[in-house]
């Protein structure tokens, strides 16, 4: 059965000793929960090593939120995903649309940041997501497909069974506006018959997809409960302990 997950994605969010007080707290609220899904902690990469220190001896993932292109070499100021393996992340998130929106992050630099996470072991979560010209003009089916077949439809079976997909439309990212749970559902179906299409239907029903957008602990149960909704890419909500753990246990 593939696996239900709840990650957090900090963003470019908290200093690196609220950093480990927000992981600390998380992993205080989470003792003795009984959940039904796994938890990725997705930090900025000066707080990885603390984070994955902070949460210890738990299964909860530490996740990157990028990673570079290259292996390693003269490439100022670049993370790679050695790098992030070693810290104890386990995980990486790529191709979110703000780092494709504001750093250019096209499909051929997210062909190459694939292969070195999966290369360095990480568990890539892979992003995707129309804006809302796109989606007024009845695009987002098109946008979304050719995202996965530019960004990850290069993978070998094997490969892709590494992947996890966060469906998260623009237009719903940090504006309160969440796609309703229907809108969800359709696309993250879409999305499945997708990979059924191109990996066939077993992979498609083990591969774990998330929706993202303004998703927090009052919209999560109805989310999480649509049949193609493994979890969710958590923004804003994600930030304390308190509003991230309904929406852990909406499932
Ligand atoms: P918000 O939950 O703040 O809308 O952010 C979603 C997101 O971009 C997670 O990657």
């Amino acid at each position: 059965m593939r696996k239900k997950i709840a990650a957090a994605n900090w963003k470019m969010n908290t200093t690196v000793p609220e950093g480990i007080e927000l992981a600390k707290s998380v992993r205080q609220a989470l003792e003795g929960v009984d959940r039904k899904c796994d938890v990725v902690l997705g930090v900025p990469f000066t707080h990885l090593c603390a984070v994955a220190e902070a949460v210890k001896g738990t299964d909860i993932i530490v996740a990157a939120e990028n990673c570079a292109t290259e292996p390693k070499g003269a490439y100022t100021g670049e993370v790679s995903a050695a790098m992030v393996a070693s810290t104890g992340a386990k995980a990486v998130i790529l191709g979110h649309s703000e780092r494709r929106q504001y750093y250019s992050e096209d499909s051929e630099t997210l062909v190459a940041k694939v292969a070195q996470a999966l290369d360095n072991g990480l568990q890539v979560i892979f992003c995707c997501g129309e804006d809302l010209e796109e989606r007024k003009d009845g695009r987002q089916f098109d946008v979304v497909r050719k995202e996965l077949e530019d960004g990850i439809f290069n993978l070998s079976e094997d490969e892709f069974r590494s992947v996890v997909i966060a469906y998260e439309p623009i237009w719903a990212i940090g504006t309160g506006e969440t796609a309703t749970s229907e809108q969800a559902e359709e696309m993250l179906k879409y999305i499945r018959q997708t990979i059924a299409d191109r990996y066939g239907k077993e992979i498609a029903e083990e591969t774990s997809i998330l929706y993202g957008g303004s998703c927090n602990g009052k919209n999560a149960p109805e989310l999480f409960a649509k049949p193609n909704v493994d979890g969710g890419l958590i923004g804003g909500a994600s930030l304390s302990a308190e509003k991230f753990l309904p929406i852990v246990e909406a499932f």
